[in-house]
């Protein structure tokens, strides 16, 4: 392997501090990655050997069927076992699993092991008195709040299939997942409260399923408090559900097979609807387990704070299954981090004396606008990582998380990711040297490489698609009910090789840059968001015609949604139509989709088989050279 961390790097370079080396979950990288490198199969099945089976499986990875790769087949497992059940005959029953706050910080909630597992057993018997049963799809759309936790784990327990949709997204987003994943039970709360100011979350899901006849039930938990409509002939609360003899702490654990389904997650892509990206138990815990072990070095003293939500990939593997996998201790905040002032976040870590913070480049940027007077009021000093996820991280934005967060002392683990890859693909670990904005190089057992349009590889320091060339258990198995879209989106540009859908740089060290996405996705404070969805919503408005949306960089979001709208014949353009129309995209997709800008035009640059160009919007919106335009039609 090249690049061996003893030869000097390129640039600036922060090398790993000797006492934290000593300690390290992988102490030599180098000769891990050699191994994996080896012996690919070999590296994956010891992990896999730390975890337990019901079942051995007889071949590690089958590759018979590419790109239908599978892991640990005829293994038998489930990923509950692994994340509750094995902790419970050990010590670890009585340690702390969970530690919850609220966003006004006045309820504090904590769970053992033991507790946890006997919330996710009343919640998964209550999932299946609603008649769900191994293979089911459920929704879930709820609020930052353990009962998240509790109700993903209940549903892989008995071998359902979780579907959580992001609760700051809105009424469209929500049916169109419903329906695609046909559920037949919907796990939301009264409400969730963002700022101070409750977000209606049952109107929204009562609005969505009105055209989703697979509903048959509602599960509510009341987390606010303020009257909602409950109609008695499918919605339950569940704390009424939870009083019932049915609702008991016990419950079995669903042996699986190792490529059973375990969940699917909704994510924009290039064009049309949003895509199920679907995980199965075995390998997607055998990924998740040993990235967060080896990346993070979670060990059973840390307390452990993922800031991402539930309703996201980084939610799902890392704050949801990776900790509870390790045995870890996790922190689980409510709120965002400035409400309501910018010290929410630090008085958090010092009141729970947080050892490991993982969170999002937006977040440090908005952080870093109020000054450094605000986490120096409070103690950080049991911080000892930091990780960064969702989007570039600027060189500024790592260097004053290094220095005002980390006090100099904390390495930064970039991790870059996806939804469809389910856990760390390129990234550092702690004995890693480490260059500010880049995520280093790739995972054991995993080759990225930059290709240009014809497939071959760029030389370094020059741009190009991100690939990825060697099969991960993590890996997503298809588009849920779509193998065909699976095939042409990743599979199809390289034949054999994983397109990213990112564009990146690779050094002459070997360290990977990633420069941004190279289709119609937009990521806005770190939210994948498609132009094809804000688009239609936008064209849901009477008086819009057409509509393109395009993402321009923003200082603190990463990207800011901009939007052109064509109107229909009998409308004007004005600044109330304009906050007309970005009401109507934050009431039908989410607040999160709300663009920061509208402007209203003749005509959008087409291609003459009728293709929006956003290309060339963006590079007009830029004052950039248009680049070819020989399919522009005129
Ligand atoms: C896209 C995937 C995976 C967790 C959250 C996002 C961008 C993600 C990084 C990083 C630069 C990053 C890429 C990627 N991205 N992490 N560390 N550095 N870019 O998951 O919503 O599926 O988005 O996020 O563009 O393709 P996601």
């Amino acid at each position: 392997m090249s690049n061996a961390s003893n030869q000097p790097l390129d640039g600036e370079v922060y090398y790993p501090d000797p006492s934290i080396v000593a300690n390290a979950n992988v102490r030599d990288w180098e000769a891990l990655a050699k191994f994996a490198h080896d012996d690919l199969e070999g590296f994956w099945a010891q992990r896999a050997e730390e975890l337990e089976w019901f079942r051995r499986w007889d071949k590690v990875l089958d590759d018979s069927n590419k790109p239908f790769y599978k892991w640990f087949v005829g293994g038998k497992t489930n990923i509950v076992h692994n994340a509750l059940d094995r902790h419970l005959k050990t010590w670890r029953k009585n340690k702390l699993a969970l530690i919850w706050e609220s966003e006004d910080g006045r309820d504090h909630r904590t769970y053992s092991y033991f507790s946890v597992n006997r919330e996710v057993n009343k919640w998964a018997n209550l999932i299946k008195a609603m008649g769900v049963q191994k293979g089911d799809r459920v929704t879930i759309y709820l609020p930052r709040i353990p009962e998240i936790v509790f109700a993903m784990l209940a549903c892989a327990k008995i071998g359902a299939v979780h579907s959580v949709v992001f609760a700051g997204f809105s009424v469209d987003a929500l049916q169109g997942r419903i329906e695609d994943s046909q559920s037949k039970l919907v796990i939301t709360a009264d409400g969730s409260w963002v700022n101070g100011k409750i977000f209606e979350l049952k109107k929204i899901v009562d609005e969505a399923v009105k055209r989703c006849p697979s509903v048959e039930n509602i599960i509510v938990v009341k987390r606010t408090g303020h009257e909602v409509n409950i109609d008695p002939a499918r919605d339950h609360w569940f704390h009424a559900l939870a009083a019932l003899p049915i609702a008991s702490g016990k419950c079995p654990t669903e042996p699986l097979d190792a490529e059973d389904p375990l969940y699917i997650l909704y994510t924009s892509g290039s064009t049309g609807k949003p895509k199920a990206i679907l995980h199965t138990h075995g390998g997607y815990m055998v990924g998740v387990y040993t990235t967060l072990k080896y990346v993070f070095d979670i060990k059973d003293e840390d307390r452990w704070w993922c800031t991402a939500d539930p309703g996201w990939v980084t939610g799902h593997s890392y704050l949801v299954y990776g900790p509870m996998l390790n045995g870890a201790t996790s922190f689980m905040f409510e709120g965002g981090p400035t409400y309501p002032y910018p010290n929410r976040w630090w008085q958090c870590v010092e009141r729970y004396g947080i050892t490991i913070l993982y969170t999002a480049p937006t977040a440090i940027r908005g952080l870093m606008r109020f000054g450094e007077a605000w986490p120096n009021k409070h103690d950080l000093s049991s911080l000892r990582l930091l990780g960064s996820v969702g989007e570039p991280i600027n060189p500024e934005a790592w260097k004053w998380y290094h220095r005002v967060i980390g006090k100099g002392r904390c390495p930064i683990m970039d991790t870059w990711w996806q939804t469809e890859t389910g856990m760390f693909m390129i990234t550092p670990t702690p004995v890693v040297p480490l260059k500010p904005g880049s995520g280093t190089r790739p995972f054991f057992g995993q080759e990225a490489e930059i290709l240009d349009e014809q497939g071959n590889p760029v030389p370094d320091g020059e741009e190009g698609y991100l690939v990825l060339k060697r099969p991960w258990p993590a890996m997503l198995r298809t588009i849920y009910g779509d193998d065909e879209r699976y095939v042409r989106q990743y599979w199809s540009k390289y034949p054999g090789k994983y397109l990213a859908g990112d564009s990146a740089r690779r050094d002459k060290d070997g360290y990977f840059w990633i420069i941004g996405r190279t289709d119609d996705v937009i990521k806005v404070s770190g939210h994948r968001l498609g132009t094809a969805e804000i688009e239609s919503a936008l064209v849901s408005h009477p008086a819009v015609a057409e509509a393109a949306a395009i993402g321009l960089p923003h200082e603190v979001k990463g990207n800011a949604i901009h939007a052109f709208v064509l109107l229909r014949a009998g409308h004007t353009g004005s600044l109330e139509l304009a906050e007309e129309l970005r009401q109507h995209v934050s009431q039908h997709l989410g607040p999160i989709a709300k663009p920061d800008e509208i402007k209203f035009v003749d005509k959008l640059p087409k291609t003459r088989s009728g293709k929006i160009m956003r290309r060339v919007l963006k590079a007009r919106a830029l004052g950039l050279p248009e680049g070819d335009t020989t399919t522009l039609e005129e």
